[in-house]
């Protein structure tokens, strides 16, 4: 176990036996300091847990050059969890306790950061992510009636995943299409004025690139509005 002294004011760490007089970044005294132990884990326990999240080699290399780059290591909890989201799709538990112990910190402090941001999640996503946009550009062009459009049609409620498992579609906030809305994207694939009515021929398409290992993952010609717009 190793102890941990958390200024309750700015969040910096300060490790040893004893809280510092004063913190170094914001200077309230040792009083705002609380305690925390730690475990530590030896690379033995540290190689099973990695194993445990299912990353590669690879990535599990990133996260040790992402951790260097930081004065203090909790300080790449949020790029850790980006991390593990975009390669598997979804933070698992396995990930976050990986996360945890890499960063020398607590699971549950993982655990809070992943539920406070929307763009977390913790079970697995569809082969495909509809992700519509509600912001109020998109909003007033209709994107609430785009939505029901896709549950109709993939039979499934906002925020949830079909039961073969292949979509997922959620509302997200603004994507940076404001002009063009109601904007849809479909993994990273752009798709803009996308009115209920167009729904059905999108959802088609969709289901079509479901055997497509590279939908989404080719940059769009933006010379080429069709393309631009799939
Ligand atoms: S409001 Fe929808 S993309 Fe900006």
């Amino acid at each position: 176990m190793k102890k941990n002294f958390i200024c309750s004011v700015c969040g910096y760490v300060h490790e040893g036996d004893a809280a510092p007089a004063i913190c170094p970044i914001c200077g309230v005294p040792a009083e705002k300091f609380t305690e925390q132990l730690v475990e530590v884990f030896e690379d033995g326990e540290m190689g099973k847990l990695a194993a445990a999240t299912g990353l590669s080699a690879e990535v599990l290399a990133k996260a040790d050059s992402i951790v260097a780059k930081y004065p203090q290591a909790r300080s790449a909890t949020l790029p850790l969890i980006h991390l593990a989201q975009e390669n598997l799709g979804y933070v698992s538990e396995a990930a976050m306790k990986w996360i945890a112990a890499k960063l020398e910190i607590e699971p549950i402090n993982v655990y809070e950061v992943v539920t406070f941001y929307p763009m977390f999640r913790l079970e697995p996503i569809g082969k495909r992510h509809i992700k519509i946009c509600r912001t109020l550009p998109c909003a007033l062009r209709g994107s609430y009636k785009t939505m029901e459009a896709f549950e109709k049609e993939f039979g499934v409620r906002r925020g949830h995943t079909t039961a073969d498992g292949n979509v997922t579609v959620d509302f997200v906030e603004c994507i940076a299409c404001c002009g063009t809305g109601p904007v849809v994207q479909v993994d990273n694939k752009l798709y803009e004025e996308v009115t209920e009515e167009k729904v059905p021929a999108l959802a088609q398409k969709i289901r079509e690139s479901l055997n497509d290992p590279d939908y989404g993952k080719k940059d769009p010609d933006f010379k080429n509005r069709a393309e631009w717009l799939g």
